[in-house]
């Protein structure tokens, strides 16, 4: 694993004993996530991303949800970089050709559409862009309405660009966005990954990354692998797991799931609706020990989340954590996560509820990947 957030070649996977790592051309070799065949090796991070083949898009809600949601499958061939269940990819997506386009049309910056393609920031912009670029001289409050609610094109829509050679430099880079691995199979990639957009004043704005991967990709994607090194499974079958995930949350339990097919598994999962938005719904039905709890946040009056069921489980999740159980909570970061930790504070039966979970951290028996 590198230093820079935990890059790795196939050669020098960090799962692999010494006896894996000499990778001489055609060896097959076996790691605790399958097989491949070595050849040579290959230097695969966000410098030297890999294009991935995109082989599969589909949107997984059914007609008549109120989200659109994708399953996307990349291809990894000739095994450029092995993944393990619990890992992430780094996306390295591309604005709206659109976007770009408005742009140079209001710019006259025609030699720059690569750039404003693939390299920069166009959703904000920076105090350097407003000033070097715009010549602007605002006062702190309107700088900040610039920084905090307007993007580039609709401060080219409002000003001339004074200085255009300083146009890219001034911007904040295209930042790679993470995605977590939905299967297992080192051939390939899934991924489930919600499609994103947001009110701009009267428009709509779409997320650059879950726009391009859902909808603007054609063939390929640049991709980068981005292990984890905490939101592991168990090394043992005989270890518990409680998967919490609810939405895109769920996106790693479907690796974790299709890689261990004994042993005690429960999985929490939550959506708006039963009929349309049950993502993986027959893998998770039909796999040998999994225990299945879901639900449906709008099929009723009432809210129904992932914490609710835990909660009318609340004996039996207690059996299971004092059998060892390693949980797991996936998904959003501002408000699920919060609610199903306090959930679990109500599920421990033990005196100082906030401290077992602390140990159970401490432990890595309480593992999360939120965003
Ligand atoms: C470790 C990790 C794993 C992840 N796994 C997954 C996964 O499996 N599936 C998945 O779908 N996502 C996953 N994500 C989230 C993913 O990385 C992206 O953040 C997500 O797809 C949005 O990126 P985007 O480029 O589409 O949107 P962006 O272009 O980044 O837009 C999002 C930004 O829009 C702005 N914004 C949002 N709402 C509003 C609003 N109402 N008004 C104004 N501005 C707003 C905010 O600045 C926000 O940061 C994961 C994230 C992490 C860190
Ligand atoms: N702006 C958009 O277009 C848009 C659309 C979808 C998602 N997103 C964002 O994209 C990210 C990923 O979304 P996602 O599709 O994975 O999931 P999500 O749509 O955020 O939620 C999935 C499920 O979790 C429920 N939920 C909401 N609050 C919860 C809570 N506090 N505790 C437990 N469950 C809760 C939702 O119910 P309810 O929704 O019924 O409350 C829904 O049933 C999130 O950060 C989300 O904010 C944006």
């Amino acid at each position: 694993m590198t230093k820079d957030g935990g890059l790795y070649a196939l050669e020098t996977h960090p799962e692999m004993n010494s006896a894996q790592k000499p990778a001489t051309k055609n060896t097959r070799i076996t790691t605790p996530y399958g097989h491949y065949t070595s050849g040579t090796p290959m230097i695969v991070n966000r410098e030297t991303p890999y294009k991935a083949k995109l082989l599969e898009r589909k949107c997984l809600n059914k007609k008549g949800s109120s989200k659109t949601t994708f399953f996307i499958t990349l291809g990894l061939e000739g095994r450029p970089f092995a993944y393990k269940p619990g890992d992430c990819i780094g996306v390295l997506p591309e604005n709206d050709p659109g976007l770009v386009a408005e742009i140079i049309e209001l710019t006259g910056l025609t030699d720059l559409r690569e750039s404003l393609a693939l390299k920069v920031n166009l959703m904000r912009v920076t105090t350097r862009f407003l000033e070097n670029v715009l010549g602007l001289e605002l006062e702190k409050e309107e700088r900040l309405h610039y920084l905090k609610h307007l993007d580039v094109l609709d401060c080219v829509k409002k000003h001339k660009v004074k200085q255009p050679e300083l146009f890219i430099e001034s911007l904040g880079s295209l930042l790679p966005r993470f995605y977590s691995i939905a299967s297992s199979d080192p051939d390939r990639i899934d991924l489930l990954i919600a499609s994103f957009s947001y009110p701009h004043g009267e428009e709509v704005r779409k997320g650059v990354a879950s726009d391009f991967l859902c909808h603007r990709a054609k063939d390929t994607a640049l991709i980068y692998p981005h292990p984890t090194k905490h939101f592991l499974l168990p090394e043992s079958t005989d270890t518990p797991i409680i998967m919490v995930g609810p939405g895109t949350g769920v996106a790693p339990y479907r690796a974790f799931l299709q890689e261990r097919q004994a042993g005690k598994n429960w999985l929490f999962f939550g959506e708006r609706n039963q009929e349309t938005d049950f993502y993986f719904e027959d893998f998770f039905k039909n796999h040998p020990s999994l225990r299945l709890s879901a639900a449906f946040s709008r099929d009723q009056e009432e809210k129904c989340y992932v914490q609710h069921k835990m909660l009318e489980h609340k004996e039996e999740l207690w059996e299971w954590i004092k059998q060892g159980a390693h949980i797991y909570i996936c998904g959003d970061a501002k408000q699920m996560a919060r609610d199903v930790t306090r959930a679990l504070e109500e599920i421990i039966q033990d005196d100082d509820p906030k401290a077992f979970l602390k140990t159970l951290r401490r432990e890595k028996r309480l593992l999360l990947d939120v965003y």
